[in-house]
């Protein structure tokens, strides 16, 4: 069985006095990792805080993007190598946000994939569609697309390890959540494009989160469908409570 994972992202939100002060309030009380993976996905800047706040604990912490090279001239970029040498488990890559302001690319993605893993780390790698796209009825074909791309070269062992993250860009930050049996139809489709590329042992066992506004409140719903592994949640992983009420919502 699939474990669930839940994970909160930060986006360019808190200081670094705010980022202790979370961890502080919630390290004590995150569930077995036996049951439920919590995760939290800070802004480079507060890693080195939560990696050493969250050791001995079942708390896990994901960066939110980096760059494909170990090292070298690429001024303002965060190397994978270091990351890992930090203690990141998780790292948070083509996002909506990052592929839409940064203009991010399907290769980049990939590039950036590929070396999350050769560096002993797990890529959670979003996927999701406009407004627009979702209004024509073109979802399947535009998520098919960004995973089929997105895994390009991946091998069946990282892949049967990784995360994806279903995200209707819609649905981020706007209040107005996908409907439950929508997320699941369209994890679905995730999960059918991976058993297409890599058949069904890895299909199987590749974890996939729904995402866009995911609360403590409606959470239950979507961890019921069968084809959603776990959340990545953005607004209501700020405060300690709210965090903590969505991994209580799992366990
Ligand atoms: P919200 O939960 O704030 O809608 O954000 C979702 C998201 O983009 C998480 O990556």
């Amino acid at each position: 069985m699939r474990k669930p994972i839940i994970a909160g992202n930060w986006k360019m939100n808190k200081t670094a006095k705010e980022a202790k002060e979370f961890a502080e309030a919630v390290k004590t009380k995150i569930p077995s990792n036996e049951t439920v993976d919590s995760v939290i996905g800070s802004p480079a800047l507060f890693l080195e805080t939560l990696v050493n706040a969250a050791e001995g604990t079942e708390l896990k912490i994901a960066a939110q993007n980096s760059y494909w090279e170990n090292e070298g001239a690429f001024t303002g970029e965060t190397s994978p190598a270091a990351l890992a040498d930090l203690g990141v488990d998780y790292v948070i890559i083509g996002h909506s946000e990052r592929r839409e302001y940064f203009h991010e690319t399907d290769e980049d993605i990939n590039k950036k994939a590929k070396a999350i893993f050769a560096n002993g780390m797990i890529p959670i790698l979003c996927c999701g569609e406009s407004l627009e796209t979702y209004e024509a009825g073109k979802t399947a074909e535009w998520i098919e697309g960004q995973i089929t791309a997105g895994l390009d070269g991946l091998t069946d062992g990282q892949v049967s390890n990784l995360v994806i993250a279903y995200e209707p860009i819609w649905a981020i930050g706007t209040g107005k959540s996908a409907d439950a049996n929508i997320a699941d139809e369209i994890c679905g489709v995730v999960r059918k494009t991976v058993e297409k590329l890599y058949g069904k042992e890895v299909s199987d066992s590749v974890r996939i989160q729904y995402g866009g506004s995911v609360k403590p409140e409606n959470i239950a719903e979507y961890m019921a469908k069968e084809n959603v592994d776990g959340a990545l949640v953005g607004g209501a992983s700020l405060q300690a409570d709210s965090f903590l009420a969505l991994l209580d919502a799992v366990k």
